[in-house]
């Protein structure tokens, strides 16, 4: 039996972990892996791909990044933004198809978020025995309870944090931490709470920036004269605006450049020395975690037993510190998003925490 494997979308810290698993358990059974290359694009005819075999896979579990490479670009988009699913054209499907069934292919690991989830699901319907497994720093998907790649992204915000607090300091200022979080604010308010942030802004809770000013000229009559705010990169401007870099031609729109916004606004209202610096892609980068590491690689074991299993158009799913799965059509376009009166706000607020609003 042959089985093939693809990341696609962002990349994430853990992609390599799920290809780990995916290699291990998929030997055991005697099975060969294909590892499809950028994503989808590496179906289209003639094919970009490699054999994966268990020794291309020694020392990948630590590494960042993916040894298949990945895109959120090209062919196969059938998203941009939440809800607006687009098809992907036909004649695409029936190319790919042509090269799959040539390469004698009984399974097809699809390793992404929404947007190549939502890819996935159209193949499975178009007939494809496909699994998914749930990728995204974001860790927005409300069909796993978790994802790969959102603790490392947390830890890297943590160690940001920690630095810009030691400046923050020196100088008693103000300084604007933002963070990745395109609809959902988890890596900002985990992030936010682990670093010791006082300001958390998430795109799920609407901000006054007057209460924020207040919030930080109390703390600095109360002789803390250092603030640190963490925003997430889709949180919306009082007046409704997100801010963003450009359109990011053919893929979703690139946001960016709220942190800075922020920071003016409340230099302007406080008074105080205010800088901002954006984490960017420093949060995909890296190693991933010991958690990531572990989680991946058991998505990977677990996808490739879904395969055994013949339980096509499934997607492997985290709940209660159990790994099973759910149908793809339940995990896509549907989006965890931060509760504004949810027990984590509340926790961050019962500490003091100013969230804005
Ligand atoms: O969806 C994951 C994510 O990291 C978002 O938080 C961010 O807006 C986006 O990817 C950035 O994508 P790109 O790599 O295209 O800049």
């Amino acid at each position: 039996m042959r089985i093939g494997i693809l990341n696609s979308g962002g990349d994430c810290p853990g992609l390599n972990a799920v290809i780990h698993g995916v290699v291990g358990a998929a030997h055991q059974l005697g099975w060969e892996v294909i590892g499809f290359k950028d994503g989808f694009e590496g179906l289209l005819p003639p094919g970009d791909f490699k054999i994966l075999k268990p020794s291309d896979t020694i020392g990948i579990l630590k590494l960042g990044g993916t040894i298949l490479g990945s895109t959120n670009k090209g062919h196969f988009a059938a998203k941009v933004g939440v809800g607006n699913v687009a098809e992907v054209p036909s004649q695409i499907i029936e190319k790919a198809k042509r090269t799959f069934d040539q390469m004698g292919i009984s399974a097809l690991i699809i390793v992404g978020g929404d947007g190549s989830l939502t890819t996935a699901l159209q193949l499975y319907h178009a007939g494809w025995p496909i699994i998914g497994v749930p990728k995204t720093i974001d860790n927005d998907l409300s069909a796993t309870a978790m994802t790969f790649g959102f603790d490392s992204a947390v830890t890297t915000v943590v160690d940001g944090l920690d630095r810009l607090n030691t400046t923050a300091e020196s100088h008693k200022r103000v300084m604007v931490l933002e963070v990745m979080g395109r609809h959902a604010g988890w890596i900002a308010l985990w992030g936010g709470i682990a670093g010791g942030a006082n300001v958390i802004l998430l795109p799920e809770i609407p901000f006054s920036l007057e209460k924020v000013a207040d919030f930080i000229k109390d703390r600095d009559s109360r002789g803390h004269h250092a603030s640190l705010i963490v925003i997430a990169e889709g949180a919306k401007m009082p007046s409704g605006d997100i801010v963003t870099v450009d359109s990011n031609k053919g893929g979703e729109v690139r946001l960016g450049g709220i942190g800075e916004r922020v920071a003016e606004k409340l230099e302007a209202l406080t008074g105080k020395d205010t800088r901002s610096c954006t984490l960017g892609h420093l949060q995909r980068g890296g190693a991933p975690t010991a958690l990531d590491r572990i989680l991946g690689m058991r998505f990977g074991v677990k996808a490739v037993k879904l395969a055994a299993e013949g339980a096509f158009g499934k997607m492997v799913s985290y709940q209660s510190y159990h790994v099973g799965s759910v149908p793809i059509e339940d995990a896509v376009n549907q989006l965890r998003l931060v509760e504004p009166d949810g027990e984590v706000v509340q926790a961050a607020k019962a500490v003091g925490i100013c969230m804005g609003d």
